[in-house]
């Protein structure tokens, strides 16, 4: 199992290249698509996936093509993370949402594994169940995205996602995600606290993330490692506080 340590020394932090910026809407991710300005995206699988996901999903034994069988498991505001892979490869039925084609394409691309694309009228859903992964991109909006649409789902994962919407969408966010749970779904969330201003990353306290989920998800905290450690790469933009959370949640 990888150490924050290690992980920072691999990856650094994952928040790179993130910006400021006053109106975070589909443009604006656009953009930073089409611009390849994605500091967020980690070349492998994320180390707090690997290490928690046996917790989160209430199993042992997590290292068999057919350890998640038959679970849905939804990634909000997916990009193009290999952490979908990963969960694929144990069986998962892998649901992520994301509003820039580009990043749909080019999970599918870099993954190389053949896929299919429906168009619909509120959304193209990329698809693919190659090589025993059964992927699919949903290109849409996840804060308009139904259950009627997409189903319900077994497990959410969110790295990456709350985050990185406006703090004044966060209701709304979490509204969602129960609409597309059932009683017992089971969430895994990352977040991060900072100084540094506005975002994305947006940053989150402790309390105003149990707030968010209040009478949603029961979540408990299971990590919170300080970012700017000794190999910190924050320091010369004058950050002070850079946490990096993880939860595990419950729907009630
Ligand atoms: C910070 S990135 C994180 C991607 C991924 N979770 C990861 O860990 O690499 C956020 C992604 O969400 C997408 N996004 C932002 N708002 C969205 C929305 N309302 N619906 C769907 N996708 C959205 C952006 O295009 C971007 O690719």
């Amino acid at each position: 199992m990888p150490s924050p340590c290690s992980r920072r020394e691999k990856f650094r932090t994952g928040y790179e290249g993130w910006s400021m910026a006053r109106t975070v809407n589909i443009d604006f991710w656009k953009a930073r698509w089409s611009e390849q300005r994605i500091g967020f995206h980690l070349p492998d699988v994320n180390p707090l996936l690997t290490t928690f996901a046996s917790r989160w999903l209430g199993l042992k034994e997590l290292d068999s093509p057919a350890a998640l069988h038959d679970r849905r498991v939804l990634v909000p505001l997916c990009g193009k993370t290999l952490d979908m892979i990963w969960l694929a490869e144990r069986g998962a039925r892998v649901v992520g949402v994301e509003f820039v084609e580009h990043a749909a394409a080019a999970f599918f691309q870099e993954a190389a594994i053949g896929v299919s694309v429906e168009r619909r009228e509120r959304a193209a859903v990329y698809r693919s169940n190659q090589q025993g992964l059964n992927v699919e991109i949903w290109v849409s909006d996840f804060l308009s995205l139904t259950a009627d649409e997409v189903g319900v789902f077994d497990a959410v994962y969110d790295r990456a996602a709350l985050i990185a919407l406006e703090p004044r969408l966060r209701a709304a966010y979490a509204d969602r995600v129960v609409q597309l749970s059932h009683p017992g779904t089971q969430l895994l969330l990352v977040t991060v606290e900072h100084d540094g201003g506005s975002g994305p990353p947006f940053s989150i306290s402790e309390s105003d993330t149990r707030a968010v989920w209040s009478g949603k998800f029961a979540v408990d905290l299971v990590s919170d490692e300080d970012l700017l450690g000794p190999e910190a790469t924050y320091r010369d933009r004058a950050y002070h506080v850079y946490r990096e959370r993880a939860w595990i949640g419950k729907r009630a």
